[in-house]
């Protein structure tokens, strides 16, 4: 699992999560943010479309790792893995989730935001976390003040996260890549505004030289 999670948190310097209102946009968003160099995408469990959108993304799009954010359940994860998802993601983990997770080869990066968070999934085997809401619960101070004593549990920061804020975080030793709506948000997504997208995308992946 761990390995599996690092793959796609290494993939790139940054994790865009997406909210698609409408799956015929999955394709040619995916396509733009792999031209970018952001292969790795979280379309998050938020819309009704979201399952339709992975599935595309999984069957056409070449390069793309689509993975599903916003998972809380076990349907949902099953939902996920069976629409083609290469990974989960969840803003939070609870026991039920994690007992989901056992179930499937599809690994999942779960949420965390305090040391007492981290110390339960490091328990159950998780090193590779999702610090969320991350600028809210305290930012990258807070999380390198985390390294030390936990120094096994490496992080995707998201929440909050914007080009200007990536570099700070991804300075710091407990910290693989970062997730954020920034890349393609909503109303670039509806707009189709596909070379505004890639051209976040580039400057996105630049940031880890
Ligand atoms: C989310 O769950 O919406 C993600 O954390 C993205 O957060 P952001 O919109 O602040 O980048």
């Amino acid at each position: 699992n761990i390995a599996r999670v690092e793959q796609v948190m290494l993939a790139a310097p940054v994790i865009p999560v997406l909210i698609i209102e409408d799956a015929k946009k999955a394709v040619p968003m995916a396509e733009a943010l792999v031209r970018g160099g952001l292969p790795a995408i979280e379309i998050t469990l938020r819309t009704g479309c979201a399952l339709e959108a992975i599935k595309l993304v999984a069957d056409n799009v070449e390069g793309a790792i689509p993975g599903a954010g916003t998972v809380l359940n076990l349907a949902q994860y099953e939902a996920a893995v069976e629409a083609g998802s290469k990974f989960i993601v969840s803003p939070g983990a609870t026991p039920k989730l994690l007992d989901a997770a056992e179930q499937f080869d599809v690994p999942l990066l779960p949420g965390a935001a305090t040391s007492s968070e981290v110390m339960a999934l490091l328990e159950r085997g998780y090193e590779r976390l999702k610090f969320f809401p991350a600028e809210q619960a305290g930012g990258a101070a807070y999380l390198k003040s985390l390294s030390s004593p936990l120094a096994a549990a490496k992080f995707c920061p998201t929440g909050g996260v914007s080009l200007e804020k990536a570099p700070t975080y991804l300075a710091l030793p407990n910290v693989l890549c970062v997730g954020g709506s920034w890349i393609a948000d909503a109303k670039a997504i509806a707009n189709e505004d596909w070379a505004g997208i890639e051209e976040r995308a580039r400057a996105a992946a630049a940031l880890r030289a």
